[in-house]
């Protein structure tokens, strides 16, 4: 039998309710495809803070280092807020993303039929979108230096650093060339080369890299006009492939194009190591209430079955059991309709896992 481990980290707020659904969906594919899933638990984000002092403790990064993969819920809330930028509980996932060199994040952002009237854009200009934003997760302004406040002639500068090697480029933009190749064969590269030295270097890598793709045929456009485009014609992006600062924005932006937060699922990469986790944070206004759309990690658990397991089969399966239950009528709050059927975490997933056992049966 396949056995895969999976470190497991619910985080704060709403993390550990819909990382809870979640691994009832992976229990439902042990059942149907006779694979066997270890979960181990690890801290990280606010709770790890309380516990520990470090939102990152030197335990969680071991865990996940001998993991074949990691899922999170969400970290970050209220109550650390006022604690400085370096010991958030986000500063765990910066930290996360840098120690484990998760260089490409993976966002795809599709439209959901049963959903088209959740998006703020009319129904035909949103019908068909299908992208996926390739986000460089490790450099740029994030982790550059010199960073911090100091002060000059007795005044304040504040100061961070937009920076990338040549080689933390190419890496990420030969990631995303190869999922463009596997997908509709557009790739647009966003930069601001009009005014920044950074960016006229990454047009050039992505030029340098397209000899080598010649099926994909490459756009290049700058951040601004790029944000503009997205909801002019978002039907019109298959692949997207950008920095990390650009990439954090635009993401966001896909992600109310297509409807709602809270189904927007996403995959960190690198080499060695994946983290799966939601687009969405960790809502503590929501938090312990029941209500939370569980949708979106569900379905980043389905993306580490694909990616990190090969197991496309029962990745398939769940979006298909997604997608059922979304036309059943079966919505959380934060994508609820006229005439729907409203229900909470728990009640989506059971509907969820409901569809896996008949959709799955309907195939043999
Ligand atoms: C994201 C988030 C994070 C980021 C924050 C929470 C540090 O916005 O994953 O998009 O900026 O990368
Ligand atoms: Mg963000």
């Amino acid at each position: 039998m396949q056995r895969f481990r999976i470190a497991v980290l619910r985080g704060d707020g709403i993390g550990p309710e819909i990382v809870g659904e979640t691994l009832r969906v992976l229990k439902k594919v042990e059942d149907l495809f006779g694979v066997s899933f270890e979960f181990e638990e690890g801290l990280i984000g606010g709770v790890a803070i309380d516990k520990t002092g470090d939102p990152l403790p030197e335990e969680t990064l071991e865990l996940c280092k001998r993991s074949d993969a990691i899922l999170l819920g969400a970290v970050g809330g209220p109550k650390w807020d006022d604690l400085p930028t370096d010991r958030k509980p986000e500063k765990g996932l910066l930290r996360i993303r840098k120690d484990l060199d998760l260089y490409a994040n993976l966002r795809p952002a599709k439209v959901w039929d049963p959903l088209i009237d959740a998006s703020p854009l009319k129904p035909e200009v949103v019908r068909g979108t299908d992208m996926i934003v390739v986000r460089e997760l490790t450099g740029d302004l994030y982790y550059g230096e010199p960073r911090g406040v100091f002060e000059e002639n007795g005044k304040r500068v504040g100061v961070n650093t937009m920076m990338y090697t040549e080689d933390e480029i190419r890496r990420v933009v030969r990631k995303a060339f190869e999922i463009a190749k596997k997908r509709r064969k557009k790739l647009t590269s966003v930069d601001k080369a009009n005014v920044l030295e950074v960016s006229g270097l990454w047009r050039e890598i992505v030029e340098e890299e397209s000899k080598n793709y010649p099926e994909v045929e490459v756009e290049h456009l700058y951040v601004d006009n790029c944000a503009m485009q997205m909801v002019r014609r978002p039907s019109s992006f298959d692949v997207i492939v950008t920095g990390n600062m650009f990439g954090d924005i635009l993401s966001d932006e896909a992600g109310v194009i297509v409807g709602s937060l809270g189904m927007l699922p996403s995959a960190s990469m690198g080499d060695r190591y994946a983290l799966y986790e939601p687009v969405h944070g960790s809502a503590p206004d929501i938090a312990g209430k029941g209500i939370a759309n569980p949708i979106a990690t569900i379905l980043s658990a389905s993306m580490m079955l694909r990616f990190s397991f090969g197991l496309a089969e029962a990745s398939d399966l769940i979006e298909k059991a997604v997608e059922r239950t979304l036309e059943e009528g079966w919505r959380t709050p934060d994508i609820r309709s006229e005439g729907c059927k409203e229900v909470g975490t728990k009640e989506i997933t059971d509907r969820i896992i409901e569809n896996m056992e008949r959709l799955r049966h309907e195939k043999v």
